[in-house]
């Protein structure tokens, strides 16, 4: 049918039509809100590059995980400032420390709601670098050990996903085995496997405090420019054990999302990263384009490519305006 007996205009001719063809729909289950622990009490810092996001101690995250909850939101992801760090990390796994207090505290006062963990050693280590370093460069062997212990670590204090980070290679099944191992065989991974060296992530280098002091993560990260290597790294993943796969950050990598989507059909993540979030941030409070229809149209068009949850800095203000709408 061509025009002018088909006139596509037809089904765009009001709210209720458009609402009735729609394609995709974006629901507040479909969102994880990522939040900053720190140590002390009381705290709650002000993140200046993240409008709305803070650095929250345990106590003041109990709080934060009541209202998430009420939103609907079905699971958060935690991140931690330590107050010590060193050149191997070791405050990554201190059963005391920031984010295994956190977990605690938000199993313990909205245990349905999932806390998922940030597994990386970048937030611990003295240098902001992802691993152990030797001769300027990440040592990836030495790394799986931390990462492993870490992971354990989150299990035990209760954590109900772990979500390595590092990119580093074999660490999906380094962290099963360390799991398996020690009874925690059903915990999922959720593993970040198709990571970019992204300058999208300078705001969240400010909230968690882990700007390498040399040097870049180029090393471990992936190239910009790759999308048959994010295959490799998302097959790879599979095989050691990941039951959920993640690309990140998003916007920039709407085309790796839709591929792993259809070549794996694995439960898939989209990471919309600091940047993403205080692009529309600032250019809203600009004046330069609506704040709320630029998230709402982001976040549509990340779960149009492929994406099955979304880790967003907006969820509390998207899943707000969904439960109006
Ligand atoms: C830790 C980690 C980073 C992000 C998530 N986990 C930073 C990085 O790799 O430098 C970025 C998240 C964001 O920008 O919102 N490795």
């Amino acid at each position: 049918m061509k025009f002018p007996a088909y006139r596509p205009r037809r089904l765009r001719s009001s709210e209720v039509m458009r609402r009735m063809v729609r394609e995709t729909s974006l629901a507040p289950d479909d969102l994880i809100l990522p939040l900053f622990v720190t140590f002390g009490k009381g705290v709650r810092k002000e993140i200046k590059s993240m409008p709305g996001h803070y650095q929250l101690s345990v106590d003041n995250m109990r709080k934060e995980a009541v209202q998430v909850k009420s939103l609907g939101i079905p699971a958060v992801i935690l991140f931690g400032i330590p107050e010590r760090k060193d050149g191997t990390g070791k405050s990554a796994f201190d059963p005391k420390g920031p984010v295994q207090e956190a977990i605690k505290a938000v199993k313990d006062g909205v245990p349905e709601l999932l806390v998922i963990t940030d597994v990386c050693m970048c937030e611990y280590t003295s240098h902001g670098h992802c691993g152990v370093i030797k001769d300027k460069d990440v040592d990836n062997d030495r790394t799986l050990e931390l990462l492993s212990k870490e992971a354990l670590s989150h299990a035990k204090a209760g954590a109900d996903i772990v979500a390595p980070s590092d990119m580093m290679d074999g660490r999906v099944r380094a962290i099963r085995e360390t799991l398996d191992e020690n009874g925690f065989e059903k915990v999922p991974i959720m593993s970040y496997a198709a990571k970019y060296a992204s300058a999208f992530y300078g705001p969240f280098r400010e909230a968690a405090e882990s700007t390498p002091q040399f040097g870049d993560r180029q090393s471990y990260q992936m190239d910009p420019a790759n999308t048959d290597e994010a295959m490799r790294e998302v097959a790879l993943d599979i095989e050691e054990g990941a039951d959920m796969v993640m690309v990140k950050p998003a916007l920039p990598y709407l085309d790796i999302i839709r591929r792993i989507k259809t070549e794996f059909g694995y439960p898939t993540a989209a990471y919309s990263v600091s940047g993403e979030f205080s692009m529309i941030k600032a250019a809203a409070e600009k004046g330069w384009l609506d704040g709320e229809r630029a998230m709402m149209e982001s976040l549509v068009s990340i779960k149009r490519a492929g994406a099955d949850m979304i880790l967003t800095y907006f969820a509390k203000e998207a899943a707000e305006i969904l439960r109006k709408t």
